[in-house]
């Protein structure tokens, strides 16, 4: 019976469309990953702008379109709203062609649907236009979407009018938030945000469904509230990594050799640190991270990307020597890690992160308490969960000053703090576990999405 239905669905096939972006390609090929186990045929369309290797995914099938990035935008420091926006302008076209092609080529004719993620705004006209059902899926968490869908009501209030608005101010519309975790980007440029947030969530109210990489335990409250707004079935069948690892969809290469380092420390004894694909910094705070770590005096494994500090040609070289002997007594600094593997370690006891929504998960999922540093967007959202709703975390809430970083780590590592936060995300890891499991909240879930999408 099992196997006629995977027979039945090979002859589906869906076409998925990723954001060019690593936070954003992980979620949406683990999403491709998990509906092709459940036996549809798979179609991956992409810009060739941050392309992943479609040799490591041999069972898709992948469409390159052209996405027309000028240089000045492409290598620039990034700039999300307006890359997104040039995006969604250049690409709705090439996209629409694809699709046709897909649809008027003999192989490939029974396209049942397109996923897309939310940031493709441009692709609701296009599936309309093609009268194809769009679903959307949104690679960040509920209550960080939920933050981004209230931006008009937050607008209308004025919290963010005032040139000097008060940061600590509650945000009456979002329990738990304040004015500094509502997730602005460039605060310069908040028109921008507020038409590109517009043009998401409205396009996201037209799609035929919303599918979510959290789980209901984790988000219960904020998924209810979620439901009340948008009024088409929602999955929430997360956490991804579980059922496949981010490592082949990885841009950058992985350094394996902090593994065998790793295998030299205590049990939970190192603080991982990494700022995920796109958070940049100044040399100063680079500086006062190094110092901070240095004068914790607790192993630390750190990610330092190649443009993680902007106008910086070197890597650490820059750093003065005494803080470098400092840093190679009892850290271990690389490139790229394999997040996953890293945080699944027993040395590992706690993940220094922008709490880009995915690192977030992993965590979570591994049981590694956080200090949490967002940078931008949903970031600030879900470091505010971590430290207030779940309790699982210290945010770092005076930005990178040495001392603060010291204690922090100090708090998170050694203390007592530290442990009762360790226990509470634990208990998040019991229920990541068993939503999986069969009769699992997400594992109905996904059975409903399989559902729904043979029944379209
Ligand atoms: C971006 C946004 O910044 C983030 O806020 C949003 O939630 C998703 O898109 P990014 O900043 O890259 O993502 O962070 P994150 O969501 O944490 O994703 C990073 C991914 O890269 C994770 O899957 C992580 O496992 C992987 N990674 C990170 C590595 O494989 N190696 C590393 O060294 C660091």
């Amino acid at each position: 019976m099992e196997n006629t239905m995977l027979q039945q669905r090979k002859q589906c096939r869906l076409v998925l469309f990723p954001l060019p972006f690593q936070g954003h390609i992980n979620p949406m090929i683990q999403l491709a990953n998990i509906l092709h186990s459940k036996g549809f045929s798979i179609s991956i369309v992409h810009t060739r702008f941050n392309s992943p290797d479609p040799f490591k995914h041999p069972h898709f099938t992948f469409h390159f379109i052209s996405d027309g990035l000028t240089s000045d935008v492409r290598d620039k420091p990034l700039d999300p709203v307006l890359i997104i926006k040039q995006l969604n302008n250049n690409c709705a076209e090439p996209f629409r062609q694809c699709l046709n092609e897909l649809l008027s080529d003999g192989k490939e004719n029974n396209v049942k649907c397109i996923i897309t993620d939310t940031n493709w705004y441009c692709a609701q006209e296009v599936a309309d236009s093609l009268k194809l059902p769009r679903i959307v899926l949104r690679t960040s968490s509920i209550c960080a979407f939920l933050a981004f869908a209230a931006l008009p009501r937050i607008r209308e209030k004025g919290y963010l009018s005032n040139p000097e608005p008060n940061i600590e101010e509650p945000i009456v519309e979002l329990p738990h938030l304040k004015v500094k975790d509502i997730p602005t980007i460039d605060i310069s440029k908040l028109e921008d945000l507020y038409q590109l947030v517009g043009d998401f969530v409205e396009s996201s109210k037209k799609a035929f469904g919303l599918i979510f990489n959290t789980f209901k335990e984790l988000e219960e409250h904020d998924l209810e509230k979620l439901s009340e707004q948008f009024l088409m079935p929602i999955f929430t069948i997360g956490p991804f990594h579980k059922h496949f690892s981010a490592g082949r969809s990885s841009l950058l290469t992985q350094d394996r050799s902090c593994i065998s380092w790793l295998d030299t420390q205590a049990p939970k004894s190192v603080l991982y640190v990494s700022f995920g694909s796109v958070a940049t910094m100044n040399q100063e705070k680079l500086y006062e991270m190094a110092w901070g770590l240095a004068d914790s005096k607790q192993p630390f494994l750190w990610v330092v990307r190649p443009g993680l500090v902007h106008g910086l040609d070197q890597w650490l070289e820059s750093l003065p020597n005494e803080l470098l002997e400092s840093i190679n007594e009892r850290g271990y600094v690389i490139k790229w890690a394999p997040q996953q593997e890293v945080l699944s370690h027993p040395a590992v006891g706690g993940f220094w992160t922008h709490n880009g929504w995915n690192s977030t998960l992993e965590s979570v999922c591994e049981g590694v308490p956080m200090i949490s540093s967002p940078f931008f967007g949903d970031q600030k959202v879900n470091a505010r969960y971590v430290n207030d709703v779940w309790r699982i975390g210290i945010r770092l809430e005076k930005g990178f000053k040495r001392e603060e970083i010291e204690k922090a780590i100090r708090r998170l590592m050694v203390d007592k703090e530290g442990e009762d936060m360790r226990q509470r995300i634990m208990c998040l890891k019991e229920k990541a576990d068993l939503c999986l499991n069969v009769g699992g909240s997400s594992y109905r879930s996904l059975e409903g999405l399989v559902d729904f999408i043979s029944s379209l």
